[in-house]
């Protein structure tokens, strides 16, 4: 095979250490871990504390990845940052973790794409490096979802958590590395799952605030009624378009917003749980880095050669579907 496909060649992350229980949660809102655990599956969050921002995680995730791969900061050539939650609305994050970890030879910008974020970054870069002009590429996901969650609304406040990560994306010549992808953008999910405030359309105001315009909103049931059957489509569309069987196939590495999403879309796809990476109990939601931390935690049960389906949903709505192989 001597066509230049883009392969993940490491992952780092990084979590908080508080850990936001169930319990603790019980006391700022009417909820309790019996309803958490059995309408969602979380048991824990992780959140970032003491004035830090999501660059501060990503650039914790870049710093180990670059010490665990021995790459200078200057053999970076770009660099694209996945996230929901920059620091502020300019520079790009992307921008800010460069100056963070002294990465002066490349250029690189934000992708905003919810709980989408990582698999549209994936493929993005992944194009980069199929060029033939990138060698090595630094994808970071991550999300400071506490700093957008309304910890007065039962609703929303116990799915999300804060983590990030940081990926090494490299050229391959082998039949490894990122195959294929499905990705869908509707407008239908605007009116479901939004966060208004402080855009263009409704700049930040003593009303926006007092509207709570400034944190995340959803209409739950029907973002869980697209997520199922959207996820579920084009995951199962990629097993056919490839002829995966479900033997075939090493793992399903689903987005982690809701364990029963999860557990439809497996279903769908005729997949028995030991073969989904499943950790949103310790995590819950971090929007763009649920995937990588999946895989992060994965790595001493991955096979070079593994087949692996990525699917993700998020607000937009977004969602799609990527087929690799795992590269080491
Ligand atoms: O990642 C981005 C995409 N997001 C998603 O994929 C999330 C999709 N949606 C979901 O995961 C689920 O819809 C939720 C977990 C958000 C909610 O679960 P649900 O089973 O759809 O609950 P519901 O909204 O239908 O609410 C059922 C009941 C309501 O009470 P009544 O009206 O039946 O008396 C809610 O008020 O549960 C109540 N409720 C709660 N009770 C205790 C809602 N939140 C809570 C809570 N604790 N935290």
């Amino acid at each position: 095979m001597s066509e230049i496909r883009a392969a993940i060649t490491a992952i780092e992350a990084f979590l908080p250490e508080y850990r936001l229980t169930n319990q603790e949660l019980g006391k700022m809102v009417d909820t309790s871990d019996e309803w958490i655990m059995q309408r969602v599956g979380i048991k824990e969050r992780r959140i970032l504390k003491g004035g830090l921002a999501t660059s501060d995680m990503m650039a914790e995730a870049a710093k180990k990845l670059l010490e665990k791969t021995h790459t200078s900061p200057d053999e970076i050539d770009f660099v694209l940052a996945a996230t929901n939650t920059p620091d502020m609305w300019f520079p790009a994050t992307a921008c800010i973790v460069c100056d963070k970890l002294g990465i002066r030879n490349a250029w690189g910008y934000d992708l905003l794409a919810a709980c989408s974020g990582f698999i549209y970054a994936l493929e993005t870069v992944s194009k980069f490096v199929e060029s033939g002009r990138y060698r090595k590429v630094l994808l970071l996901a991550g999300d400071k979802m506490s700093a957008i969650t309304d910890y007065t609304d039962r609703t929303t406040c116990p799915l999300f958590g804060d983590a990030a990560t940081a990926l090494l994306i490299e050229p391959v010549t082998e039949d490894v590395g990122v195959i294929d992808h499905l990705f869908r953008v509707d407008g239908v999910g605007r009116r479901y799952l939004h966060l208004q405030g402080g855009g263009s359309l409704y700049p930040a105001s003593h009303d926006t605030i007092s509207k709570r315009m400034h944190y995340t909103h959803q209409d739950g049931k029907m973002v869980f009624k697209y997520a199922v059957s959207n996820m579920a489509d084009v995951a199962v569309e990629m097993m056919k378009r490839h002829q995966i069987s479900p033997d075939d196939l090493a793992w399903l590495v689903p987005h982690q917003a809701n364990l029963r999403i999860i557990d439809a879309v497996s279903r769908r796809m005729g997949l028995t749980t030991e073969k989904v990476m499943i950790n949103i109990e310790k995590y819950g939601n971090t929007t763009a880095a649920t995937i990588p931390l999946c895989l992060y935690e994965w790595i001493p049960r991955l096979k070079k050669g593994d087949k692996l389906i990525l699917a993700a949903f998020g607000g937009g709505f977004t969602w799609g579907a990527m087929y690799l192989k795992w590269a080491y």
